[in-house]
């Protein structure tokens, strides 16, 4: 069985999830990793029987025995390694967000096109089983014409702390970083409807709180508090051109009870629950029922949900398939995410 040969870029945190699926797909082989700190790139080339270690992601893109890499460095840093990759021939899974602005996310779908290259979003809810149990339905139309979605991803002490607070390395705060998730998931099961406006509002409130003691959060994998220039909340409406709403709010910080995650869509002919657990509510024979799908995981697997995503990158790059989360994705993603910083920085609702 021939297997691809895989490059990692970026070995901080969410490489580990890249990385242990990999390493469970029979038909790839994980031969480089890189990091700008060498010894965080040594010790996971040690733990993954990588060959080839590298702290510029120039030296790896420069070994003709890579052939698809994943990157997982700070955000800002996306668009240059994406573009670098594919001009090197490479395929690229590149984690969310695609980048950090417009400009980049439509010079990233350019190289895409020029080089014909695959290059696949990470938009890993994508490929949850509760996100393909759902699309089924909405595909054999049981939801209807899907008119409004709403999605809270709400954490009451969460900013990550690191590049994540730095808005230059990372583009913004829970907007850019958990918004993009949750957006990315109603518009795919929405039907990927054109964007026509969006209106939002960024919050710097509460900073990054690092004071609280004795209640644990995700951290980057150089945790520091010392710097914070990202929002703590973000609330938006995004209009589609088809009439459809959607309405989110996000935060890294928030006075509220707990933490939220809410993901909801509603239709002419039902609705729908992904998060916190997928939920069906229909109408049949004049009576409301809500159908709970009788399944091992009614949420997000984090497990499961990137070894889906890696497999799926894997046997598009061997098979020449078309991704189900595209560069084209990633870009009107990234209209919306730049859209609503705008609309907040500028106190009015951005049309497209
Ligand atoms: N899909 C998800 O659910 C999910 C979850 C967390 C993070 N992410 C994304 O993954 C990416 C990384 O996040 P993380 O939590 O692993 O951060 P991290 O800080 O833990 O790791 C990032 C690593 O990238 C390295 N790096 C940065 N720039 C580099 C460069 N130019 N060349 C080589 N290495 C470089 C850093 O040294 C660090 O080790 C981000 O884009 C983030 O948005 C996705």
């Amino acid at each position: 069985m021939r297997k691809l040969k895989i490059g990692v870029i970026g070995g901080g945190s969410i490489s580990d999830l890249h990385l242990d699926s990999y390493s469970i797909n029979e038909q790839a082989e994980i031969i480089a990793i890189c990091d700008l700190n060498s010894e965080r790139s040594k010790q996971k080339a040690e733990r993954y029987g990588a060959q080839y270690t590298y702290s510029s992601y120039k030296e790896l893109l420069a070994n003709p025995e890579v052939e698809a890499v994943s990157i997982c460095t700070w955000n800002h840093t996306h668009a240059e390694i994406s573009m670098a990759a594919l001009q090197a021939g490479k395929h690229v899974l590149v984690e969310k967000p695609l980048c950090t602005t417009v400009k980049d996310a439509l010079q990233v779908e350019q190289i895409v096109k020029e080089t014909g290259k695959l290059l696949q979003v990470g938009f890993v809810r994508r490929y949850g089983s509760n996100t393909n149990i759902l699309k089924q339905f909405i595909d054999h139309d049981e939801l209807g014409e899907i008119y409004y979605a709403k999605a809270s991803c709400l954490r009451r002490l969460g900013n990550p702390g690191g590049w994540f607070s730095d808005k230059e390395r990372s583009g913004g705060g829970p907007l850019i970083d958990l918004g993009v998730h949750v957006i990315d998931l109603c518009w795919y099961l929405m039907g990927r409807p054109k964007v026509k406006s969006v209106s939002g509002n960024t919050y710097n409130k509460l900073g990054n709180r690092a004071n609280v003691q004795n209640l644990s959060y995700y951290k980057a994998a150089d945790f520091d508090a010392s710097n914070n220039t990202v929002e703590d909340l973000a609330i938006a409406l995004i209009r589609f051109e088809n009439g459809a709403s959607l309405m989110v709010d996000v935060s890294f910080t928030l006075h509220a009870k707990q933490d939220e995650m809410s993901v909801k869509l509603y239709g002419d002919k039902g609705g729908a629950e992904i998060e916190p657990e997928l939920l069906i509510v229909s109408e049949k024979y004049d009576t409301v029922v809500n159908l709970t799908p009788q399944v091992d995981m009614l949420t997000f697997d984090f497990v499961k949900g990137f070894q889906a995503e890696i497999d799926h990158f894997v046997d598009c790059c061997l098979t020449g398939k078309e991704t189900i989360s595209p560069v084209e994705d990633g870009v009107e993603i990234m209209k919306i995410l730049c859209g609503i910083y705008e609309s907040s920085q500028k106190g009015m609702e951005i049309t497209f």
